[in-house]
């Protein structure tokens, strides 16, 4: 099940939140702690306005909730709220037998025995949530990984878990797959917020059931993702996702946040993962944990996606193929002979050996010098420093903005400022956010043609797709990259 998290300080604005999710939702969870003391008082009318099942719940500070009232009181409140007809109520760990367990019981109201570690993953978080089945109906540990292997411990443990009924959270941005493969971990549910997320490692619900259709997932679901470090904001997911569902293809591809490939890979490997897209830091790092990769991942020195084949990993890149896409035309028809290709960081090796391999002329300009020279070394190409940018003007049909300068949220910076188009150029900014980059509206100005970096995103993630699939990306589907 979905539940939403209430976050409201009325309970009318819980309602009103349970209308606007109520098509991605099974279930809700009404926090007290949350709501203004008047209406917390009045909680026991909520399960009649909510028309879904409602979880009760007052967590106290020490558990990161807002309640500050004494224990006696905090009892008389969740008490007085069990007069309505709550489905569960959520009393913690360390409490004691008491009146609010005996009135759940008495009314046939759901016990969930709950404890919660801001901190990290406990030792004995096994033992622990085998004790709390014993004192309720559903188990649940709220945990905060830290890294990739506290994920891969987590679903561990759940795997041990199986048929012990439980909820387990992972908190923070690593907890991510935890809460997108709920029903992988056997979790009796999964909790979501309302809206776009607040904090690091919040879902909504509506990406939980629209974007990964996370309730679907089963035994038999293939499992895809991403991993990159940062890699919450990447809009991948929205170009796979929709493409499985439209092929009717039991598959979900979600974000992993990793600090260790090594242990990314025994996830991997443990998820029986089918394959997975690489981004920075990464793209170099998967290499010496690949079996077999192409021809281009060998020559660009970078892979992106990653499929698993019989015994092995296979290393491919749709980099090279994604950036060459939208200009292809433009070099068959002989429209692009030369190049300008600003910057010399991992990205622009792909785009340099992607225009070689086509017989474009290319100069590299970068910064430091020293990595444009050994880039076109391998590459049998041109380079300069930035600072001669200017010198090129009028000499290229094609200029490619490589370097993180202009990226969001950096929007006035241009790495070639004055630099004087004719306006004949064509000029492709592989920065994503924003769209329009700076460099980008000075050559509209000038009357260039422009390319974008989610041309690029949106076609190495069609070719990926058809890796991982076997089936051809399906029409129709315009991502919000
Ligand atoms: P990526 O994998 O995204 O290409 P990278 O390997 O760190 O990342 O490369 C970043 C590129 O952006 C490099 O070409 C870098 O120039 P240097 O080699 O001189 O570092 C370029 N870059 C980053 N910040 C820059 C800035 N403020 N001005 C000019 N170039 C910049």
């Amino acid at each position: 099940m979905i539940c939403l998290t209430l976050s409201s300080s009325t309970l009318d604005g819980c309602c009103g939140q349970i209308r606007r999710n109520r098509d991605y939702i099974d279930i809700a969870e009404l926090r007290l702690d949350l709501l203004d003391g008047s209406e917390a008082e009045k909680a026991s009318v909520f399960p009649a306005m909510a028309g879904i099942p409602v979880i009760l719940t007052l967590r106290r500070v020490s558990d990161g909730g807002r309640c500050a009232l004494s224990e006696r009181a905090r009892r008389q409140l969740l008490l007085a709220a069990l007069d309505g007809d709550f489905a569960y109520v959520d009393i913690e760990e360390d409490v004691k037998k008491s009146e609010v367990e005996a009135k759940a019981r008495e009314k046939g109201v759901k016990i969930i025995r709950s404890f919660h570690d801001f901190e990290g993953v406990p030792e004995d978080i096994y033992s622990r949530i085998h004790h709390l089945t014993e004192r309720g109906d559903i188990a649940k540990a709220a945990v905060t990984p830290h890294s990739i292997h506290d994920v891969l411990m987590l679903f561990h443990v759940a795997d041990e878990l199986k048929d012990v009924p439980k909820i387990i959270v992972g908190m923070g941005e690593w907890g991510i797959p935890l809460r997108i493969l709920y029903a992988r971990t056997g979790s009796f549910l999964t909790f979501a917020c309302d809206g776009e997320p607040v904090a690091p490692g919040q879902v909504s619900a509506r990406d939980l059931k629209l974007l990964y259709r996370a309730d679907r997932v089963d035994d038999r679901t293939a499992i895809y993702g991403v991993i990159g470090n940062p890699v919450l904001h990447t809009s991948s997911p929205a170009i796979h996702n929709p493409g499985f569902d439209v092929i009717n293809y039991n598959a979900i591809y979600l974000p992993f946040l990793v600090d260790n490939i090594r242990h990314f890979f025994t996830l991997a490997e443990y998820l029986r993962m089918r394959g997975f897209s690489v981004t920075i830091p990464f793209k170099k790092d998967v290499l010496m944990y690949l079996g077999n990769i192409t021809r281009e991942v060998k020559q660009i020195g970078s892979c992106n996606t990653v499929v698993r084949v019989p015994g092995m990993w296979k290393g491919m890149n749709t980099d090279y193929y994604g950036f060459l896409r939208p200009i292809l035309k433009d070099i068959e028809k002989g429209r692009i002979r030369n190049s300008l290709v600003i910057g010399a960081g991992g990205a622009s090796q792909a785009i340099v050996w992607a225009l070689r391999n086509m017989g474009v002329k290319v100069t590299i300009l970068n910064r430091t010098l020293s990595r444009a020279e050994s880039l076109a070394a391998v590459n049998l190409c041109e380079y300069d420093t930035l600072d001669n940018a200017r010198n090129y003007e009028g000499q290229v049909d094609l200029i490619v903005q490589t370097t993180s300068v202009g990226l969001y949220p950096d929007f006035d910076a241009n790495p070639i400022e004055g630099f004087r188009f004719t306006g004949r150029e064509v000029v492709y900014d592989i920065i994503y956010k924003p769209k329009m980059t700076k460099l980008l509206k000075v050559a509209e100005e000038a009357g260039c043609t422009l390319h974008f970096g989610e041309e690029m995103l949106f076609e190495q993630g069609k070719l990926q797709f058809e890796l991982f699939t076997g089936y051809h990306y399906p029409n129709g589907i315009h991502p919000l990259i």
